[in-house]
């Protein structure tokens, strides 16, 4: 099991003093008795996940390891975690695009569009890598890449709007190399153009492999994908 952040340690140890000092409130489970108020936002956020067992910490994940394995931030993680949703400075800035353009694999035959039919079904499902009372079987479904949930793309279809919506997608951008690398490299990881996005990095996570990315592509790009009717 991984150790205890410092600030979810301060708070059990804060716990266990209120217990101990049999200060804790009237009532109350005594193993719950924590004082939210004297909690910054960042510490209960810290106890609701850690301490409170509203997740089931312990449960397997698919990549290997657990829940509280997984929610473990990376260097990315932290770095746009500090700058806390605003703008990162230059220096972040540069670092996590040096970082992302680093994770970045490019298919062996370069960048080529897969079946659209197949990438209209990746691009609508949320299937895949997640936790909770049941965990995804990938042995009998491929990972979707969930792109529905924040983006509208074909109209057939309703989208989010947390993300720019992609409809006509292949129509107004073409098809040139450099538009190919750039849809490929914002699948992959999208830090490289826009650090500390809220886009998942799908190709750097191993959440979409090489064949789903270009079947996306295909969705995105190809005439006959009804995004770009
Ligand atoms: C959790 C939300 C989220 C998901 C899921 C998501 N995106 Fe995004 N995407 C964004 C956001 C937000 C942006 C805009 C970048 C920014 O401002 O951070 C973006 C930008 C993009 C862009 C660049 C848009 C442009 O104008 O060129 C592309 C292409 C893109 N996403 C494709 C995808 C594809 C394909 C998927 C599914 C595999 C996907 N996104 C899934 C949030 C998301």
């Amino acid at each position: 099991m991984l150790k205890k952040t410092p600030i979810a340690a301060g708070i059990a140890a804060l716990a266990t003093i209120f217990i101990a000092g049999g200060c804790a409130v009237a009532d109350a489970d005594k193993s719950n008795a924590v004082d939210y108020t004297a909690m910054t936002p960042e510490e209960l956020a810290e106890h609701l996940i850690f301490e409170a067992n509203g997740f089931v910490l312990d449960q397997e994940v698919q990549e290997g390891g657990t829940t509280r394995q997984r929610m473990v931030q990376d260097d990315l993680h932290k770095a746009c975690s500090v700058i806390g949703g605003g703008d990162p400075d230059q220096e972040t800035l540069e670092a996590v695009r040096a970082a992302a353009a680093e994770s970045i694999v490019y298919p062996e035959g370069g960048i080529e569009l897969g079946d659209w039919e197949r990438g209209r079904e990746l691009a609508w499902s949320g299937f895949g890598y997640r936790v909770g009372h049941k965990t995804d079987d990938h042995s009998a479904r491929d990972v979707g890449g969930n792109c529905y949930n924040c983006h509208q793309l074909a109209t057939d279809r309703t989208g989010g709007n947390l993300g720019p919506s992609l409809t006509g997608y292949g129509k107004t951008r073409g098809t040139s190399e450099a538009m190919l690398k750039y849809a490929y490299d914002m699948i992959y990881n999208p830090h490289v153009y826009f650090p500390c996005t809220n886009m998942p990095r799908f190709g750097h996570s191993g959440f979409l492999d090489e064949q789903a990315i270009a079947d996306i592509m295909a969705y995105m790009f190809d005439p006959e994908s009804p995004v770009n009717e």
